[in-house]
């Protein structure tokens, strides 16, 4: 397994669109491993979209307590309503903030040999699956970033 190199910003391939995984083959094995290894090492990641590490490809990983959970040509069928979190990324340097998800998402996705699974998410993991999501389609955290919420203002008041 390889360490691979992160893209950050402001590089434009962030911006780009992946496509879809049609080929579940050994090399798309190798990718995910590649990126396990990666995200093992950034210490305070908890998901890597391909895009980061130079692939055009609909898939990202996310550290589900510890355990790697691969989403590949991810679908979010349904989601709660936005509730605010505080989230960085490993591909911008210096900047972290406010941002609004759902905090609840039924996903779709397959794994590394195509096989098709669909889950419920809450908490935590809805944020990320969330962030992780808008890289596949070249959307990073600072371009929804709102004002940190006033004291006595509840999430729900503050959307
Ligand atoms: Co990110």
């Amino acid at each position: 397994m390889a360490i691979l190199s992160l893209i950050k910003t402001p590089d434009e391939f962030l911006r780009k669109k992946s496509k879809k995984v049609e080929e579940f083959d050994a090399r798309l094995g190798l990718l995910l491993d590649d990126m396990s290894e990666t995200l093992k090492k950034a210490h305070d990641g908890i998901g890597l979209a391909a895009v980061q590490v130079g692939f055009l490809k609909r898939l990202f990983i996310v550290d589900y307590g510890g355990e790697y959970i691969e989403f590949i040509n991810p679908e979010i069928l349904e989601h709660s309503e936005n509730k605010l979190n505080y989230e960085a990324c490993l591909s911008v340097t210096g900047r972290e903030g406010y941002v609004k998800r759902p905090r609840k998402v039924t996903v779709k996705w397959q794994d590394r040999f195509g096989e098709f699974h669909e889950r419920q998410f809450k908490g935590y993991i809805s944020y990320v699956i969330g962030h992780e999501f808008d890289h596949i389609e070249g959307v990073l955290f600072i371009d929804k970033l709102v004002e940190k919420p006033k004291k006595n203002v509840t999430e729900a008041e503050a959307e």
